[in-house]
């Protein structure tokens, strides 16, 4: 029997499966983020860790499980919560859950946002439930048509690919920029690769599919959105460290972007006050990938990953492979 912690209870029946593959699971009495403290004392001698990408996972706390420690799942796709390069040094296989389900939300999201932004849907809302509907005019809430625009992606990885194959539907021009261009890619999805000087400077509405890395950490910034088009938009579903907020505050305040908007933010749960009181910004609380479809599917993956390892099979999403032969048994 392998003590398993989950640091937060997740949606769903999943985890019974830990139970009934007969491990003792315990999970955080709490329903909310352990601070670090909580975590270091609750993950010691656990033998498999789930955990979710509000928790930082660095290399003390997997010594301060144990050297017993063997998995680390993290419920999430995005796992820059997790210090990859600790876990393998110590030889600990990482997984994440990275689906179909998954994607598809996301992609649906940042088109509930791309469109809600072209039509201003969240301001309108909130002046018709503030009594502001006198009637029709022809002059209220005035947004941008999409047909004809372009949109500009940044990281055509699965969710960057899925968000570019629903503006067919919107008849837009689509670009993207990813370290090589994808030729395939470009034959499905009739997409034209950018370099980012070029897309920012060609793109109605800028979508953010990029992973956080050291390399794309507040790569919207000062400069970068300089570069955006005057009068664009940007949407970020991908991680809110890759946008300097301060930066973007200012773009739009000067009117050069038209709007954003944002599901994750640079110091989650904390949104910058001025963001939050632009009208032309939309903020939603990192729900991208909010669907049952997905957060069912996420509890699968992770429980799968936990149960796998732990029995000695090769679990689907691992993230650092080159750890399975030498890994810790
Ligand atoms: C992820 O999976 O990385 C999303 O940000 C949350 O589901």
């Amino acid at each position: 029997m392998s003590k398993i912690f989950v640091t937060r209870k997740i949606p769903g029946e999943h985890l019974e499966k830990l139970k009934d593959a007969g491990h003792e699971v315990l999970i955080s009495e709490f329903d909310r983020v352990l601070t670090g403290e909580e975590l270091v004392e609750k993950v010691k001698g656990a033998e498999a860790l789930l955990c979710l990408l509000t928790d930082r996972i660095d290399g003390d706390l997997m010594d301060a499980a144990g050297p017993q420690l063997k998995v680390i799942s993290n419920y999430a796709v995005g796992f820059d919560n997790v210090d990859i390069k600790a876990a393998t040094d110590r030889q600990i296989p990482v997984c994440n859950t990275p689906s179909d389900e998954v994607n598809e939300a996301v992609a649906e999201h940042t088109w509930a946002l791309i469109l809600s932004l072209a039509r201003r849907i969240v301001e309108a809302d909130e002046a018709t439930r503030r009594g502001g509907y006198k009637g029709w005019e022809p002059d209220i809430f005035l947004g941008v048509g999409l047909i004809g625009k372009t949109l500009g992606i940044i990281g055509l990885g699965r969710i960057g690919s899925m968000v570019a194959r629903r503006a067919r539907g919107y008849n837009m021009t689509v670009l993207y920029n990813k370290h090589e261009p994808d030729p395939q890619a470009e034959k499905e999805l009739g997409l034209t690769f950018a370099t980012l000087d070029d897309l920012l400077a060609k793109s109605d509405f800028v979508s953010l599919h990029a992973p956080l890395t050291e390399e794309t950490r507040h790569m919207m910034n000062k400069e970068t959105l300089a570069k955006m088009k005057d009068r664009s938009f940007l949407v970020n579903t991908a991680r809110g460290q890759i946008v300097n907020e301060h930066d973007l505050v200012e773009s739009l305040r000067v009117g050069h972007l038209a709007g954003a908007a944002l599901d994750v933010f640079d110091n989650e749960p904390i949104i910058h006050p001025e963001l939050i009181a632009m009208p032309n910004v939309i903020t939603t609380p990192h729900i991208a990938s909010a669907t049952f479809e997905a957060r069912d599917k996420m509890g699968e993956q992770a429980v799968s990953a936990i149960i796998d390892t732990l029995g000695g099979k090769k679990p689907e999403n691992l993230i650092n492979q080159e750890v399975w032969e030498t890994r810790r048994k």
